[in-house]
């Protein structure tokens, strides 16, 4: 019977040829239709109400079965939100990245302004202007890596300040940060290691001095670390400054480093162009991995660059 197999059909398809079999062109209700003129006026009413009958049950179970489809294809794609979350890997800053940001943040806030040089430095600008002349003994104090051609892997950053005022001039507030190179390893020493450099000249009459140099560090350390740090300052020897101090800082029951500096030499002024009879300041330098790694309690300064992204991951940052 024609009812039953349209309500048992299994799938769209199967229902959709029951029903060419009944309405298209050879199906058997399209061929009754056409005879239609030809009956009786009850037989014609009956076949009326057949047509609309089957029609409606064709509907209704094309309408069951595409709901009955599209319930099994969203049962097979079912997703369990309840389920945990593949873990996925998130990226660490590096220790050296973030405490820049830190460091360029706090110097600017001081109204330094952040300036660069290049890694791959003359002989000019990482010694001879910073009154380091070929003889001078102080070369010795840095293990270099020279180039071919003469020049050097920039030792010090101190080699920015000379770009800096040989662009600028004076009066100058800059400080600059990056990589430097020494051939030394061990522990405490990398080949590739950290500095931040400060500068400020500015004229006589402004009497920069080197109680500015301790106040400025102190306000550094203190929001560096945090907390109110206690400094003490040493006399020390860099050709570049001229007095030269080392400002150590308390940390636990210890002393230790901070940075180096002192006022600029009037021969690195004069070498720049600077007029030393009218502009004086200061000059410091920090060994910035040292005081990241004492931050963060890191132990060795070679893990740095080793890439080992579980010490990354656990640096304190
Ligand atoms: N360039 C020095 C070094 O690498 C550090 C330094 C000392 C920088 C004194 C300065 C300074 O600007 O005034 O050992």
């Amino acid at each position: 019977m024609l009812k039953d197999n349209i309500n048992n059909a299994k799938t769209v398809e199967e229902l959709q040829e029951l029903y060419t079999a009944t309405f298209g062109k050879n199906g058997t209700m399209t061929a009754k239709l056409k005879e239609m003129k030809n009956l009786e006026m009850d037989a014609r009413a009956q076949l009326n109400r057949e047509n609309t009958e089957l029609r409606e049950l064709f509907k209704t179970r094309q309408a069951e079965l595409e709901n009955a489809a599209l319930n099994a294809k969203l049962a097979g794609e079912y997703i369990d939100v309840t389920l945990d979350a593949e873990p996925k890997n998130r990226g660490t800053i590096h220790p050296t990245t973030q405490s820049f940001k830190e460091a360029v943040a706090i110097f600017e806030s001081m109204g330094y302004t952040l300036m660069t040089g290049p890694e791959i430095e003359d002989d000019w600008h990482n010694f001879t202007a910073l009154n380091m002349p070929a003889y001078h003994p102080a070369r010795d104090m840095q293990d270099t890596f020279f180039l071919p051609n003469g020049n050097v892997m920039r030792t010090q950053t101190s080699a920015v300040q000379i770009r800096a005022m040989e662009k600028q001039g004076a009066p100058i507030k800059m400080f600059s940060v990056g990589q430097c190179y020494r051939k030394e390893l061990d522990a405490t020493h990398s080949a590739m290691f950290d500095q931040i450099e400060g500068l400020y000249v500015d004229k006589v009459e402004k009497k920069i001095t080197l109680s500015d140099l301790l106040g400025t560090m102190r306000t550094f350390a203190s929001k560096f670390f945090g907390r109110e740090m206690e400094l003490r300052i040493r006399p020390s020897y860099f050709p570049f400054t001229e007095p030269s101090i080392e400002i150590d800082m308390k940390w636990g029951d210890r002393w230790m480093e901070l940075l180096c500096g002192g006022m600029v030499h009037p021969n690195v002024l004069k070498n720049c162009g600077i007029d030393p009879n009218e502009y004086q300041g200061f000059a410091f330098g920090f060994g910035w991995s040292r005081l990241v790694m004492m931050k963060y309690g890191l132990n060795d300064i070679r893990a740095f660059t080793d890439g080992d992204v579980r010490w990354l991951k656990n640096s304190g940052f």
